[in-house]
């Protein structure tokens, strides 16, 4: 039987939670390991489905992967095989398609396929295969493959027609080995991108912007290993803040960067929660009813996608009417079903709910859809009175380490089952 969480609702969490590194970093940092020869030490890889799928795609490519005693894990590439991801892997992860930049890079070919939609949306990557255009390289669609090929990739100003995290991280690693200047403007600011270049950095990279909206990269010949310690999960910080808010508890997540969690701080604070903060950690002392709030989803430093479906559970029992508006995917709002199910008052009206804030939660039984949902089923069912279980959780897995521990930790009573 596939593995489900049971939750028993009403406790206040209390305490602190140390957050795991982030997904979203560890993904393209694996993916940028392609890029060397030379071995790429990670220091703090976190253990989560997706980087249990992206290990795998690197070692069909050619990727020697081993975890040292020290919770280190070393990487090396020394020559690519086949530079084809198939559709069984990518299928299951739409990051596999950050392999697609170092590939065309390190061997002049890639033949990825192209990833389906997901429960959250098409998310073509057309922007994507623009760029590498842009690059020099031949793209064609073949049987649902990218076939890519590029003797070498010649350096070029680059404009995304939208933003694009993984976009931006794919043409900037393309780019580090190209010849001569790349532009990459309208480029994604998340943290992610900057953790990126940080490591491409120190494997030799020469990159100016990251983590603005203009990113110049100077090609050079070859890179180099490099050892590289990625940055807090500030989705997990984020989830596990809204945790300690929805419960009316008091609850403090620890080794983050505060600055990447602004707008969520933000929005807790206009939802009536007391927020504290230092150096490296936030504090969120429940303050009763939530009070409604207008959110909407915007590229960072706005509130980020990855956070609406956990701020909506938690305005689901604020004492009015809240608007959240979903700007970055078009189906975005699979957790709704479930959390009516619960008792909520949701209505979605194309990319915006109107959430009407109930007094609370009723216990029930629930079916994750996608990562985030998952979470704030995980979220509603914190603060229900009653039983709740949530099937599916191999849809948590992929971007939460061990959840159910870390809320455990802080008095949740919750179990895995099966
Ligand atoms: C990254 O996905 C994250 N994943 C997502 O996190 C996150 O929700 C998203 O950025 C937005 O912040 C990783 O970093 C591995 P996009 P990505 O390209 O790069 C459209 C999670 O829960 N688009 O920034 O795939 C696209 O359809 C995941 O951890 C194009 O139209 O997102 C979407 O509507 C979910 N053409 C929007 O742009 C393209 O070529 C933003 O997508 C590329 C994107």
């Amino acid at each position: 039987m596939a593995a489900l969480l049971e939750i028993e609702g009403g406790v206040p969490l209390r305490g602190t939670a140390a957050v795991s590194a982030a997904k979203n970093a560890a993904l393209p940092a694996l993916a940028a390991s392609l890029l060397t020869a030379e071995p790429v030490v990670m220091e703090n890889l976190p253990l989560l489905a997706d980087v249990t799928t992206i290990r795998r795609l690197l070692e069909r490519l050619g990727a020697q992967i081993t975890d040292e005693p020290d919770r280190t894990t070393h990487i090396r590439v020394p020559a690519v095989g086949r530079p084809e991801a198939p559709y069984e892997l990518v299928s299951t992860m739409r990051a596999s398609v950050l392999v697609l930049g170092p590939l065309l890079a390190r061997t002049g070919s890639a033949r990825v396929a192209l990833p389906g939609g997901c429960a959250i949306g098409l998310r073509p990557i057309d922007q994507h295969l623009k760029g590498f255009q842009r690059l020099g390289a031949e793209i064609s669609i073949q049987n649902g493959y990218v076939e890519a090929r590029a003797s070498r990739l010649k350096g070029a100003r680059i404009s995304t027609d939208l933003v694009t995290v993984t976009g931006t991280e794919n043409l900037m690693m393309a780019a580090a080995l190209a010849e001569g200047t790349t532009v990459i403007e309208n480029a994604a600011c998340e943290p992610e991108v900057a953790d990126l270049a940080g490591l491409l950095l120190a494997m030799g990279a020469k990159i100016e912007g990251a983590g603005s909206k203009r990113i110049e990269i100077q090609g050079v010949p070859d890179l180099g290993g490099a050892r590289h310690r990625i940055i807090p999960d500030r989705i997990e910080a984020g989830t596990l803040l809204v945790a300690g808010a929805i419960t009316g508890g008091d609850v403090t997540v620890t080794g983050i960067v505060p600055a990447h969690l602004s707008a969520v701080v933000a929005t807790l604070e206009e939802a009536g929660s007391k927020l504290d903060g230092g150096p490296d950690w936030v504090r969120v002392e429940g303050q009763g009813r939530p009070r409604p709030v207008d959110v909407a989803t915007t590229v960072f430093p706005g509130f980020p996608t990855d956070m609406q479906a956990q701020v909506m559970a938690l305005l689901g029992l604020a004492d009015g009417l809240s608007r959240i508006t979903e700007t970055i995917f078009e189906n975005r709002f699979m957790h709704v079903a479930e959390l009516n199910r619960m008792g909520a008052r949701i209505r979605t009206d194309g990319a915006t709910a109107l959430v009407r804030g109930v007094a609370h939660y009723q216990g029930a039984p629930l079916m994750a859809t996608d990562l985030r949902a998952s979470a704030s089923l995980v979220l509603a069912g914190l603060a229900a009175q009653g039983a709740t279980s949530v099937s599916r959780v191999y849809h948590l897995d992929r971007g939460y380490e061990r959840l159910e521990v870390k809320l455990q930790r802080l008095g949740a009573r919750i179990v895995r089952r099966g």
